[in-house]
């Protein structure tokens, strides 16, 4: 018997599709590095999920709109007719990386950077690091997205999961032929969720929802006020350019955001693991891994830890409980695979498990399903 033995079985759901791999060269011009991606993901980044008009889907689906779907229109709608001048205020090397996708897609500028900028606010996830009795440290997430995004009543699940599945690949990127990082990403999105430099640290980021938070940010940058960082552009820079855990720490700790979120961090040495609460401007909690009082395992999934989830939401008791019942001795990544695949951590918004063992540089990730019955989020 796995993990979880007081999980029924029929509760974890192993399927693992494939994801395929690519490289990018950071050598290369920016906005020529993601050409063989897109010019391979062409038909599915066109015709699947980019162009699917977010307001159509919200429109279609919601009969009651809020506040949100209308502030994301209005960006989406804004995106589209102010697009050049807008990509232009993005730093290097992301304006140029989004121009070159545009051009190799054949897509609007606008609605490539719209995608860059506002799908990783819909993202719910679960992420974890743990160590085992050695000192070695697992990482590993979920990629739950879509939340508040169209669900297809049809076949009983959310369209954009649907239509990021087959957007989601595996990165590698080099400089001078050797790697540096490695990530699961969605083709055509230039931030990172999730991503690992080997020997070195991992890295995942969860949304952090906040009514304050992100949207008056991304209203400042539109008006003008541009000193704060797109989240998933910090974390692409520490993945790309941060050479330790404590340089990574720190950056994600003290850089200023657009938009609050969780950062998830794991290090190459026994103790080295944290999540980090961010506010927009400030760091409100580390959350650190303390072995000697018996805490092997920190554990994010989009609520603060001092705080109790969302009832309807509640992620992180059963995913405790199943790595509480799996104990430190037995943690492994398979052992992890079968607690991200415990339901309802494992649901219908989850796109991807990414499992990541720094030391090894391990680094596997799986395109996942969850067939009925299997809660919504
Ligand atoms: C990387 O490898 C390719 C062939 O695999 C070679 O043509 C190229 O010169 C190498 N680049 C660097 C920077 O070493
Ligand atoms: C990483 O650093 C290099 C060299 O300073 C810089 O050219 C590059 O733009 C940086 N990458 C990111 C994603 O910020
Ligand atoms: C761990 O990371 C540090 C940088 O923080 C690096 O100097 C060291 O070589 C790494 N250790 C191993 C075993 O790879
Ligand atoms: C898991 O174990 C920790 C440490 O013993 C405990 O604090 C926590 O309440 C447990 N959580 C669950 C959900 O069982």
């Amino acid at each position: 018997m796995g993990p979880c033995v007081n999980v029924l079985i029929s509760c974890i759901h192993r399927f693992k599709g494939k994801i395929p791999w690519y490289t990018i060269n950071l050598d290369s011009a920016p906005h020529k590095r993601w050409n063989q991606l897109i010019s391979d993901k062409k038909v599915e980044v066109c015709d699947q999920s980019l162009v699917v008009p977010i307001q159509e889907l919200i429109l279609a689906v919601c009969p009651s709109i809020t506040f949100l779907e209308i502030l994301v229109t209005l960006f989406h709608t804004l995106f589209l007719f102010f697009q050049a001048p807008l990509v232009d205020t993005l730093p290097f090397p992301f304006n140029e990386e989004i121009k070159g996708i545009a051009d190799v897609s054949g897509l609007p500028l606008g609605e490539v950077m719209f995608f860059n900028v506002f799908y990783e606010i819909f993202t719910v996830c679960t992420s974890l690091v743990a160590e085992d009795t050695t000192g070695k440290l697992y990482h590993a997430r979920n990629l739950d997205f879509g939340l508040f995004l169209g669900w297809d009543i049809k076949k009983h699940s959310w369209e954009i999961p649907e239509y990021l599945r087959p957007l989601t690949v595996n990165l590698d990127f080099q400089r001078n032929n050797k790697t540096i990082f490695k990530s699961t990403n969605f083709a055509g999105y230039v931030g990172m969720l999730t991503g690992m430099r080997p020997g070195i640290f991992t890295l995942t980021m969860n949304e952090r929802f906040n009514i304050d938070g992100g949207y008056i940010g991304i209203i400042e940058w539109i008006l003008g006020k541009r000193d704060g960082f797109w989240m998933s552009f910090l974390t692409r820079s520490v993945l790309e350019n941060a050479t330790s855990y404590a340089q990574a720490k720190d950056q994600l700790t003290n850089t200023k955001m657009l938009a609050p979120a969780y950062f998830i961090l794991g290090g190459n040495r026994s103790g080295e693991g944290c999540v980090i609460t961010r506010s927009r401007k400030a760091c409100l909690d580390v959350w650190e891994l303390d072995l000697k009082h018996g805490s092997w395992y920190v554990l994010e999934t989009n609520y603060d830890r001092w705080k109790d989830p969302l009832f309807l939401d509640n992620r992180r008791t059963p995913a405790m409980k199943c790595l509480n019942e799996t104990t430190q001795k037995k943690i492994s990544l398979p052992a992890i695979y079968d607690v991200l695949s415990t339901k309802p951590v494992l649901n219908k918004l989850t796109t991807y498990t990414t499992l990541m063992e720094v030391s090894s540089g391990t680094f596997e990730a799986y395109l996942r399903d969850c067939p009925d019955p299997c809660i919504p989020w």
